[in-house]
């Protein structure tokens, strides 16, 4: 009997139009544009209009990733939302969504692993399709995380900006997606989090993003050093068969510090947070749809996605496109 794999047949994203400078932080905010750059690579991020959830994003992504694979959207039989930025508490942003698609009856359900959302996304439609339970997966990443930032707080509303990515999944006989890893470490729950939730019909808690910046750095580049060989030896790869990485776009001086760690050359690492800032669950399918795009990633190229962030969580997958 064959064996069932998936690959990623179409990719797809989408930007708020209103752009957002570190010169515009900077004259509400004691900060510069020259600290923002210098200590994150962040230039500017796309900000949501009010009007904008997270489910408005992801379906102008999800249409082009649509588009992108040469399907109808009825074909689609699974919907998975990696978001921490629902439109509700319930329903999931990915029946939302499935609704302005205007399909029905697929499963559809949203992922909350923070910024590692896309990996776990992708590993569990990738899973799917090899169980022959779906055969195109539509995974999306969608954030306004610009709703969950203190705008005072210059240790955190500087990093972040909102916007979607999407991929279409679909089962092929060859890989496609050779291995995914994932990771969580509910420990370090306390260094990345917004600590509140609704009770009678209050805010307990926090509804602001809260952060312990050097704490998040020094983990996530341990655990994306780590992450990146345990899915090269699930895949039976080498470093050397890596055409591009992806990390999860938090700080241009992490994901240098994850290339370098490999022995990845600079000019394999795609960086988008410089354009985008963090988006989180949207940064990995963000950036990949953006390399596509741009011709710069090619059909038959080997990329490795990764993903880090609140729980905590990490992940990595390896992908031939
Ligand atoms: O998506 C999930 C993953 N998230 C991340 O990966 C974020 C990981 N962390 C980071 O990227 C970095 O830790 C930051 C960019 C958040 C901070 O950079 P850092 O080099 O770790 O700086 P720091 O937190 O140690 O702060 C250094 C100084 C502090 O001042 P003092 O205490 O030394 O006087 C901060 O108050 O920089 C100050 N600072 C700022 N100054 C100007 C913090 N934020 C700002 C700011 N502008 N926006």
């Amino acid at each position: 009997m064959s064996r069932i794999f998936s690959r990623i047949a179409g990719t797809g994203s989408y930007l708020p139009a209103r752009v957002m400078t570190n010169a515009e932080l900077a004259q509400r905010l004691d900060t510069s544009d020259q600290w923002i750059e210098e200590r994150t690579g962040i230039r500017q991020r796309h900000i949501a209009e009010q009007s904008q959830a997270s489910s408005e994003l992801a379906l102008a992504a999800s249409r082009r990733a649509i588009e992108a694979s040469g399907l109808q959207a009825q074909a689609i039989d699974l919907i998975i939302v990696a978001t921490s930025t629902p439109d509700y508490v319930f329903p999931s942003t990915a029946c939302l969504l499935q609704a302005k698609l205007g399909i029905a009856n697929c499963p559809a359900f949203d992922v909350q692993a923070v910024c590692s959302g896309f990996v776990y996304g992708l590993a569990t439609a990738d899973n799917f399709i090899r169980a022959g339970a779906a055969k195109h997966a539509l995974v999306v990443g969608a954030e306004v995380f610009s709703r969950i930032l203190d705008w005072n707080d210059r240790g955190t509303c500087v990093l972040f900006g909102d916007g979607a990515g999407a991929v279409v999944l679909s089962a092929c006989d060859r890989p496609g997606i050779h291995a995914s890893v994932l990771r969580a470490d509910g420990r370090h729950a306390g260094i990345l989090s917004v600590p509140g939730n609704l009770c009678g019909g209050k805010i307990v808690g926090s509804p602001f993003l809260q952060m312990q910046g050097n704490q998040v750095f020094k983990l996530a580049v341990k655990v994306l050093d780590e992450v990146a060989h345990e899915v090269l030896a699930a895949a039976g790869m080498q470093v050397a068969e890596v055409d591009w990485l992806i990390p999860h776009q938090a700080n241009v001086r992490i994901m240098e510090a994850t290339a370098k760690k490999l022995g990845l050359p600079r000019d394999k690492l795609v960086v988008t947070v410089d354009r985008h800032g963090n988006t989180s669950a949207a940064s990995v399918p963000l950036a990949l749809d953006e390399s596509v795009r741009a011709g710069k990633i090619r059909p038959g190229q080997r990329v490795m996605l990764q993903g880090v962030g609140g729980g905590f969580t990490w992940g990595a997958t390896l992908v031939t496109m």
